[in-house]
């Protein structure tokens, strides 16, 4: 099966370091389709070369978020749709668009953000994925690491997470992939970018696509850690524009 790996990506300092250890991460996997879906209303010449440049095999999309709702450090923090939303939809979008179902490709999707660090080994777990798998993140909810409770059966009983276990699918977005005939066979389902609380953005795709008897437990029984929810600070650059010390164009416009 072809794992086709979701990425949404937005232009910041860092998003050249982000972007390039991604990909040197993805050059060690077979069998790969990346998806990187930009926040912008036009393709990048930095992400287009990067792309270029990688080796891999990959789709380059964009789509802008409308300023009205993007991320705002408001006190409404539902006030905004998620990051990355409509991004990842215009991928599945793609997906359901350039690969017809009478195709029968075998096909996994996962949605992996641009600043998460990939173990290898969480590669190959996914790729057998008969309707989705799930399995530990670290870094998220306050935790160590959020899992799915697993019953003396193998399957997901529950959550183990602090925050709102009770959401049907208590998971980050790191945690799960999904087969890519089900994603096909399902054209109505995608993120909803509206009414959607804090934390349920993953429940309101996987409502549509599974329940939880169809979860398939991966990592040992999820007693594993194959992916951290790591986040990338933000570097200082205090002394950038003090007459525009450095020249921003050297990430952007040279042949490196
Ligand atoms: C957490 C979850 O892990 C994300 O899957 C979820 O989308 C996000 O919260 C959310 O609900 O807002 P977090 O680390 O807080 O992740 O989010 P980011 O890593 O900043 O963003 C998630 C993805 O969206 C990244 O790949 C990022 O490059 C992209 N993004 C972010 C955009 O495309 N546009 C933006 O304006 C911001
Ligand atoms: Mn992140």
């Amino acid at each position: 099966p072809t794992l086709h790996i979701i990425t949404p990506t937005y232009s910041r300092p860092v998003q050249k370091a982000e972007l390039t250890r991604l990909a040197n991460t993805l050059l060690h996997v077979p069998n790969l389709h990346w998806l990187l879906v930009e926040d912008s209303a036009q393709k990048t010449p930095l992400v287009s070369r990067l792309l270029e440049n990688s080796r891999l095999n990959y789709t380059h999309l964009n789509v802008e978020t409308p300023p009205n709702l993007k991320v705002q450090r408001t006190k409404f923090r539902n006030a905004r749709i998620p990051r990355g939303t409509m991004q990842r939809n215009l991928a599945l979008r793609w997906l359901r668009a350039n690969i017809g179902p009478r195709l029968g490709q075998s096909g996994v999707v996962y949605f992996a953000d641009d600043d998460n660090t990939y173990s290898l080994e969480l590669f190959e777990e996914m790729r057998w994925t008969h309707k989705a798998s799930v399995w530990p993140v670290a870094f998220v909810g306050g935790l160590r690491y959020e899992s799915p409770k697993i019953n003396s059966q193998g399957k997901v009983s529950g959550w183990r997470t602090v925050f709102d276990p009770r959401r049907p699918f208590a998971i980050d977005m790191a945690g799960f992939a999904v087969n890519l005939q089900l994603i096909l066979s399902k054209p109505q389902a995608y993120f909803k970018l509206k009414g959607v609380k804090g934390g349920y953005q993953e429940s309101s795709l996987l409502q549509d696509l599974v329940t939880l008897s169809d979860l398939e437990p991966k990592a040992d029984n999820c007693t594993k850690v194959l992916v951290w929810h790591t986040r990338t600070e933000r570097p200082l650059l205090v002394n950038e524009g003090k007459k525009g010390f450095t020249d921003g164009r050297v990430e952007e416009l040279l042949h490196n």
